[in-house]
């Protein structure tokens, strides 16, 4: 049996990504392909109470480095107890945020730097990578427009963080995806959820191909 294949979608708050997972996931099912669909933070038990740990933070929240632990220590159970076993089946993996979102929010936008997440994840999670990171890009409208319909007026404690953080969040998405061109496929978040997933196909074609 062939080992499965490792997509993650990326990206800000509001850029689609939920949506596009699930859309991916019909997509590959319909081809007869054994897909599994999780998210980060979360997709075991252990990681989805830390999930509730870090969105609704107990007391006066986190520092910037027990938020990077706790990220990584739900993606360490995450990875050894779902999305290896999966892989090792020969399943797809969808999920919705992975490392890259550590990278970008507690790395590139947090204070502890890309080597220090990097780090982190070696040892959390052998450094396990996705064959492929679709990093879906919106404009600040759209994104804008997406939250108020999704949120209403409440979001959690990252998702809350100002507009400089956002910016900065996606400034990093951008520079890992421009240092890593193979690992990476960055996409127009713009326009219906069907087009946007016409180009996420397209950009999945190579790997599809050697299923
Ligand atoms: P979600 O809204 O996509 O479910 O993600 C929850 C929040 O957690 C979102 O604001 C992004 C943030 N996040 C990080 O800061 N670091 C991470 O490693 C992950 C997976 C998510």
């Amino acid at each position: 049996m062939t080992r499965g294949r490792f997509v993650a979608f990326e990206g800000g708050e509001g850029a689609g990504k939920s949506t596009q997972a699930r859309l991916l996931v019909d997509a590959l099912r319909a081809r007869g392909l054994s897909v599994d669909l999780t998210r980060e933070p979360g997709g075991t038990p252990g990681a989805e109470a830390i999930r509730a740990l870090l969105l609704d933070p107990p007391g006066e929240g986190w520092g910037a480095e027990a938020e990077a632990l706790l990220f990584a220590a739900a993606r360490a159970d995450h990875v050894a107890r779902r999305i290896r076993p999966a892989l090792e089946r020969g399943e797809w993996v969808i999920t919705d945020r992975f490392v890259d979102s550590s990278r970008a929010y507690q790395g590139g936008a947090g204070a502890l730097g890309d080597e220090a997440i990097t780090a982190l994840h070696a040892i959390g999670s052998g450094g396990l990578r996705p064959d492929l990171t679709i990093l879906l890009e919106a404009a600040d409208e759209q994104v804008s427009e997406r939250l108020r319909a999704r949120d209403g007026d409440t979001s959690d404690a990252i998702g809350g963080r100002d507009a400089a953080y956002h910016r900065a969040v996606a400034e990093a998405f951008r520079r890992y995806a421009a240092e890593d061109p193979q690992g990476f496929a960055v996409i127009d978040a713009s326009g219906t959820p069907d087009e946007v997933h016409a180009r996420v196909l397209a950009a999945l074609a190579p790997l599809l191909e050697r299923a």
